[in-house]
């Protein structure tokens, strides 16, 4: 019988806390004296910018998009649809978008084109994790976490099916127990 396992840990707290902070230094470089809107793409992105938005020494708005594109499971259904847009006006604003992984790129992209049309004064992505092998549209990153193999993974807000998503490390899902 087969059953879905967690297994060993490839991003452990402690490294995810040093790039949060490393990530957090390279905004606050960037950001003295402004006010900017930081959009998490939610759900995955909660912890992250949890922990990022408490080392930031400028002033934040924050807000949220809800995206939906996967299904059950780890496949993207490769539809992107923004299921709760953000609620801030962004024209005019400096956005920092928040993301927890950048895997086909489809979300981030769809989003960004959304973001164009709000008008803002500008747009910077901020991810956790890229995973470039299942790339399908190109995505610049301006802030980058950890570039990550070509495996499933949950914990620090990144889920399968719902579940794993308060793991404090970054695992990859074996399922093959
Ligand atoms: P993309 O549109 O394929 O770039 O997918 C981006 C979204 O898919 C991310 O925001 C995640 O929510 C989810 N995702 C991609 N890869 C993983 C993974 O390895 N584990 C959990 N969620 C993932
Ligand atoms: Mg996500």
């Amino acid at each position: 019988m087969k059953s879905k396992s967690v297994c060993i840990a490839i991003l452990t707290r402690e490294q995810i806390s040093s790039a949060v902070v490393r990530l957090a230094a390279e905004l606050n470089r960037d950001y003295k004296g402004k006010l900017p809107i930081v959009v998490g793409i939610l759900k995955g992105s909660f912890i992250f910018l949890a922990d990022l938005a408490r080392l930031l020494e400028f002033p934040i708005e924050i807000d949220f998009v809800r995206l939906s594109s996967y299904g059950q499971g780890t496949e993207t259904s490769g539809k992107v649809k923004i299921v709760s847009s953000p609620r801030i006006d962004l024209k005019g604003r400096d956005v920092i978008v928040v993301e927890d992984i950048i895997d086909t790129g489809l979300s981030v992209k769809h989003f960004l084109k959304y973001l164009e049309k709000k008008r803002p004064a500008s747009v910077k992505v901020c991810t956790l994790a890229d995973k470039p092998a299942r790339r399908r549209v190109s995505v610049n990153i301006d802030y980058l976490g950890f570039t990550v193999p070509d495996k499933f993974l949950v914990g620090y807000g990144l889920d399968c099916d719902e579940k794993y998503r308060n793991l404090p490390d970054i695992c990859v899902l074996d399922e093959g127990l």
